[in-house]
């Protein structure tokens, strides 16, 4: 744990059921004229968001909608939208969806007023927005991504094969809203992975060498939460309660990832995800215990405590013993919640290892991991997850 360290989280989060449907007082609080609607072609189709949409005619606000975005987004589809948000007189981004309209938006937000390419702003990239973005709304339809509370831009490119981001305090939304009843309708397979997303970025800035006190009483919380109500939302996914209480564990979760950090599961994954297009949220959630039986040992104490916040009866384990039980709670968890328990189910096959290890070494924030990560442990995770 840091004793010297920020923590910023400038967003503006609003829950309630049917919040969605009062986008007119913050279209005026932002003196906006002409707002963008992005979302995924699924959600597009939704109750909800035809609901919502009705509502915004009603309240006479001036819209279009792009909902052509794509899961994983690769960065020619956000410089081909950034091209047509700055030729319009957008003053406004409402992105509708999960993890990967909102981080469309976040770029596109940010593309408006900087110029260049999408690329030049990912990892490694020449650029950094120095111009402020035009402000984004997000209405998370998943709770798990976290992506409407974090300042981050997960884009493909498309050149290299991986997965990048764009981070920058530019990129945060001004406004979240969680409304349940944009949450509605989604496969339990969806809600299982992207409940475990938000499970991994609790565990992993809880246990993170960037942690604060700050970001750990926000992680702390979140496991707590998402080991009691992922289930409940998984099995009865018209569960209002519990998908709200989901949609808060997910921010709670996010919040703390985008000022604690990460660790070696997003690393692997993100990686992965560039090598083999693999879903975000199942394969952190695979990934999860597999590194957990490793990382346990890199701080004892806390993994323990997580096998409590977890629910596991600690009382009569050591601590190495409650250490380890968190990492075999995750993969008792991932069972009952249908989840696969190895990586062949996503068609990773043992000739991608090496560009997935060569990804993950590369992973910005892999300093974070509780313990040292080499080489040579990728091979043996990735082994032992076939
Ligand atoms: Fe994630």
């Amino acid at each position: 744990m840091r004793t010297e360290f920020e923590f910023y989280c400038p967003i503006r989060i609003v829950t309630g059921v049917g919040e969605s449907q009062k986008l007119d007082k913050w279209v005026k609080s932002f003196h906006a004229n002409l707002v963008l609607v992005i979302a995924d072609a699924i959600v597009a189709k939704t109750d909800a968001f035809l609901d919502m949409i009705n509502s915004m005619k009603e309240q006479g606000i001036a819209f279009e909608v792009f909902s052509d975005t794509i899961p994983e987004p690769p960065m020619e589809l956000i410089d081909d939208l950034a091209a047509r948000v700055r030729e319009q007189a957008y003053d406004l981004v409402i992105a509708v969806g999960g993890g990967s309209p909102m981080d469309t938006a976040k770029a596109v937000c940010m593309l408006k007023h900087n110029e260049g390419r999408m690329k030049d702003y990912l990892f490694g990239g020449s650029k950094t927005p120095i111009h402020p973005s035009i402000p984004l709304i997000c209405i998370p339809t998943t709770a798990g991504s976290g992506s409407e509370v974090s300042c981050a831009s997960v884009i493909e490119d498309t050149e290299e094969h991986i997965k990048l981001s764009c981070t920058h305090p530019n990129l945060y939304a001004k406004v979240a809203i969680l409304d349940p009843l944009m949450q509605k309708g989604m496969p339990a397979m969806v809600i299982a992975g992207t409940g475990m997303d938000a499970m991994t970025h609790a565990i992993e800035s809880y246990t993170s060498k960037n942690s604060s006190v700050y970001t750990e009483m926000y992680a702390r919380k979140a496991i707590e939460m998402i080991a009691k109500h992922l289930p409940v939302a998984v099995k009865e996914p018209e569960n209002l309660d519990s998908r709200m209480m989901m949609a808060q564990a997910s921010t709670l979760a996010a919040i703390s990832m985008a000022n604690g950090g990460l660790g070696a599961v997003h690393g692997i994954s993100q990686s992965m995800g560039g090598v083999a297009h693999t879903p975000h949220g199942i394969t952190n959630a695979i990934l999860l215990p597999k590194v957990m039986k490793y990382n346990y040992k890199g701080d004892m104490d806390k993994f323990a405590d997580i096998a409590g916040l977890l629910g596991v009866d600690t009382h009569a384990m050591t601590t190495e013993e409650a250490a380890r039980a968190a990492g075999e709670y995750i993969t008792r968890l991932n069972t009952e919640l249908n989840i696969p328990d190895n990586i062949t189910s996503l068609k990773v096959t043992r000739d991608m290892f090496p560009d997935i290890v060569k990804g993950t070494m590369g992973y910005r924030l892999l300093w974070m991991n509780p313990i040292e990560f080499t080489e040579e442990l990728g091979y043996r995770i990735l082994g032992e997850s076939l």
